[in-house]
């Protein structure tokens, strides 16, 4: 009988190995045009930093066209200078995702550009972080709601209706947070919108599975991302407390919500619709993550 105990410790330090080269491969800016997206157009909203920018870079990667909504234009320009810089075709749009007619006139140019959108990733967000419920104002509320809830309704109902009219088939994202069934004292909107976008996969993918069109959320755990650095600096949040939280034992890598948004996108998931995909290391395994 074989030494099975050695073999798995031999088998999972080689492939540790593996992960750190991986996760240290210099090629990001590496395109294949051929890729599992290729002929495939992704809009991706807040797209010009953090989550969002690494999902526009993971879509192009496997061939997808990439179109930046963001509310800053610097940084989407700047994000689809750099995807075109490395073979993609990108171009970024000024919008603010919590304002319906931005949105609307946005993604209009987009389709006028680059024919349909194929998938869209709604990753803007905003993180309001400290006031327990009673104190919050109609200001932190409407911006929260406004950006997580509706802008992902807003975007979602252009791009079906678009696709729909084309009697073309799509693949929508909405990025959730494990805040969207995990509570954070002091997040009430925050909580809120994720939680809604859950069920709002849902509700889409019963409607327009017959059209062709799957709907999936991602729930993502703590990620290294602006708004994480930033929320660290203010204090809201203690990182080495959630090191020690997490069963995995580090924070995410955009680059991995970004896979999974490619695997959620591709014909590999064509029968994956209106789920919720958690990726976080594992820290709502554990009862006080
Ligand atoms: N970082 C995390 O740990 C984490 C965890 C779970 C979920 N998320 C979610 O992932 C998404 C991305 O978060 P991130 O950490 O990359 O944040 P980030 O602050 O680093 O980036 C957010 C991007 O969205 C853009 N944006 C903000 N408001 C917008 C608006 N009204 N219209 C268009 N664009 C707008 C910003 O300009 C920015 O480029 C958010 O929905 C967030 O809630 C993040």
């Amino acid at each position: 009988m074989g030494d099975t105990s050695r073999d798995w410790i031999r088998l999972a330090s080689a492939s540790a190995i593996l992960y750190d080269e991986y996760m240290d491969r210099q090629d990001i800016r590496r395109i294949n045009a051929d890729g599992r997206l290729a002929r495939k157009t992704a809009l991706i909203t807040g797209g010009g930093q953090g989550l969002g920018r690494a999902i526009a870079w993971e879509l192009a990667r496997e061939g997808a066209s990439v179109a930046i909504l963001e509310i800053d234009p610097a940084s989407g320009e700047q994000a689809a200078r750099e995807l075109a810089g490395a073979g993609a075709q990108a171009r970024s749009y000024t919008a603010d995702v919590s304002r319906s007619a931005d949105v609307d006139a946005a993604i209009s140019a987009a389709i006028a550009d680059l024919g349909s959108i194929d998938i869209l990733v709604n990753n803007a967000g905003i993180s309001r972080v400290g006031s327990p419920t009673h104190e919050v104002d109609d200001g932190l509320w409407d911006a929260s709601i406004g950006v997580m809830q509706s802008g992902v309704f807003y975007a979602s109902r252009a791009v079906a209706r678009d696709l729909i009219a084309k009697q073309l088939p799509g693949s929508i994202i909405h990025i959730s947070s494990i805040r969207g069934f995990t509570s954070n004292p002091g997040r009430i909107a925050y909580c809120a919108a994720k939680a809604a976008v859950i069920m709002m996969a849902q509700v889409m993918a019963a409607e327009w599975g017959r059209h062709g069109i799957r709907v999936n959320a991602i729930a993502p755990g703590v990620q290294r991302t602006p708004m994480w650095e930033r929320d660290v600096q203010r204090g809201l949040f203690d990182e080495a407390e959630y090191l020690n939280l997490i069963p995995l034992g580090r924070l995410g890598d955009p680059r991995e919500v970004g896979r999974l948004c490619v695997f959620l996108a591709s014909d590999d998931a064509a029968y994956i619709t209106g789920s919720s995909v958690t990726i976080d290391g594992g820290l709502t395994t554990i009862p006080s993550g």
